[in-house]
C-alpha cells in the first residue's frame, strides 16, 4: 500500500453536523414535551481545565438549544451535599441529563457520587447500570468519547469486522468501554496498558489503533502499521518553543505518513465527546413522560 498522507477524520465538522441535527430535533420533540431538555453540570473547586471544558458543553448545549442547569460548588463541599444535589436533580423534571465534571478534590469519591445518578439521566454514561447495558449489549446511555470514537469511524465507513483492533489505555471513562463498543462491532480486539510488554510490537499489528492514554506523542509512525486507522484519544498541554498547545498520544505529522486516516488534536475526538453528551440527554428527553416525577 502506497500512502502519501493520511485522511483526516474530522470530527469537529462531524460534531457541528450532529449538533445542527439534534436542534431540528429537540425543536420537534419540544412541541410534544412542552419545555426543552435540560442538562445539570456539577462542577466542584477551581480545575482551569474543568472550567474550560464545561463553558465548551454550555456553549454547545445553547447552539442545540438545551437549557444548562450548571452548578458551581467550593472545593469543600462534602459528599453528603453532594448526594443531595443529584437525588433533587434525580427529582428534576426539568433535567434529563446530569454529569459530574472530573477530576473532583482528593476528599470526594467519585464513584459513589455516580452511583447517586438516576441511571436513565446518566448522561456521561458511566453508571454502573449502563455500563452493564454495553457489556450485555443491551440498548442504554454510553460513555461520550467511546462513543464518539464509533460515530467518526462509522461517518467514514471504516469497515471493523474482523479487523484488529488497539486500544492503548484501561480506563473506565474510555478505554474498557471502546473495548467493549470495537467487540460488538466485531473487531478483534486487544487492550495495552502501562505493563504491557513490548508496547510496539502490539501497535504494529493493528488496523486501527486507539491510543488513550495522556502522554503527549506516544505514538511514532514506527509503531504504526502501514495503512491503518489512527484515532487519537490522549489530550496533553504541553509548552515547548513554539509556546502552550494540546498534543495527542500521537505524533501526528509522521503517524500521517504511514496511516490511512487520522484524527488531529484538536479537532478530532474532543468534539466528538460533546456531542455525545448532548445526545445522550436528548435520548433521556425523548423518552420523557408527563407522569415521570416532578419538579419540587
Ligand atoms: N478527547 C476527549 O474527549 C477525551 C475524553 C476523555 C479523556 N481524554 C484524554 O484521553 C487520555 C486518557 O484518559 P483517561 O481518563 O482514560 O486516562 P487514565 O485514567 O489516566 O488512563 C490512562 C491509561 O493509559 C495507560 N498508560 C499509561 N501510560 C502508558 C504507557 N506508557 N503505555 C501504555 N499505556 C499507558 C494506563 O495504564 P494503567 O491502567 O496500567 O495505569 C491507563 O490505563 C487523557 O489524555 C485524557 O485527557 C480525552
Amino acid at each position: 500500500m502506497d500512502i502519501k498522507t493520511a485522511q483526516i477524520l474530522d470530527g469537529k465538522a462531524l460534531a457541528e453536523r450532529i449538533l445542527t441535527e439534534l436542534r431540528s430535533r429537540i425543536q420537534v420533540l419540544q412541541t410534544e414535551v412542552g419545555r426543552p431538555p435540560g442538562l445539570a453540570v456539577l462542577v466542584v473547586g477551581n480545575d482551569p481545565a474543568s472550567a474550560a471544558y464545561v463553558r465548551n458543553k454550555e456553549r454547545a448545549c445553547a447552539k442545540v438549544g438545551i437549557t444548562s442547569f450548571g452548578q458551581h460548588f467550593p472545593t469543600d463541599t462534602t459528599q453528603v451535599e453532594l448526594d443531595q444535589v443529584i437525588q433533587a436533580l434525580n427529582q428534576d423534571a426539568q433535567v434529563d441529563g446530569i454529569l459530574v465534571q472530573l477530576p473532583l478534590p482528593k476528599h470526594l469519591d467519585a464513584v459513589s457520587l455516580l452511583h447517586q445518578i438516576d441511571p436513565d439521566k446518566d448522561a456521561d454514561g458511566l453508571h454502573p447500570v449502563n455500563l452493564g447495558r454495553l457489556v450485555r449489549g443491551e440498548p442504554g446511555l454510553r460513555s461520550c468519547t467511546p462513543a464518539g470514537v464509533m460515530r467518526l469511524l462509522e461517518e467514514y465507513d471504516i469497515e471493523l469486522q474482523g479487523k484488529r483492533a488497539v486500544v492503548i489505555g484501561r480506563s473506565i471513562l474510555v478505554g474498557k468501554p471502546l473495548a467493549l463498543m470495537l467487540l460488538a462491532a466485531d473487531a478483534t480486539v486487544t487492550i495495552a496498558h502501562s505493563r504491557s510488554s513490548d508496547l510496539p510490537a502490539i501497535t504494529k499489528q493493528a488496523d486501527i489503533l486507539i491510543p488513550a492514554v495522556g502522554r503527549p506523542e506516544l505514538i511514532t509512525a514506527d509503531m504504526v502499521k502501514l495503512g491503518a486507522v489512527v484515532v487519537d484519544v490522549g489530550i496533553s498541554r504541553i509548552t515547548d518553543t513554539v509556546g502552550s498547545r494540546l498534543v495527542g498520544d500521537v505524533q501526528f505529522n509522521s503517524v500521517r505518513e504511514v496511516a490511512q486516516f487520522i484524527t488531529p488534536v484538536p479537532g478530532g475526538v474532543g468534539p466528538m465527546t460533546v456531542s455525545m453528551l448532548l445526545q445522550n440527554t436528548v435520548l433521556s428527553y425523548s423518552k420523557w413522560r408527563p407522569d415521570a416525577p416532578k419538579a419540587t
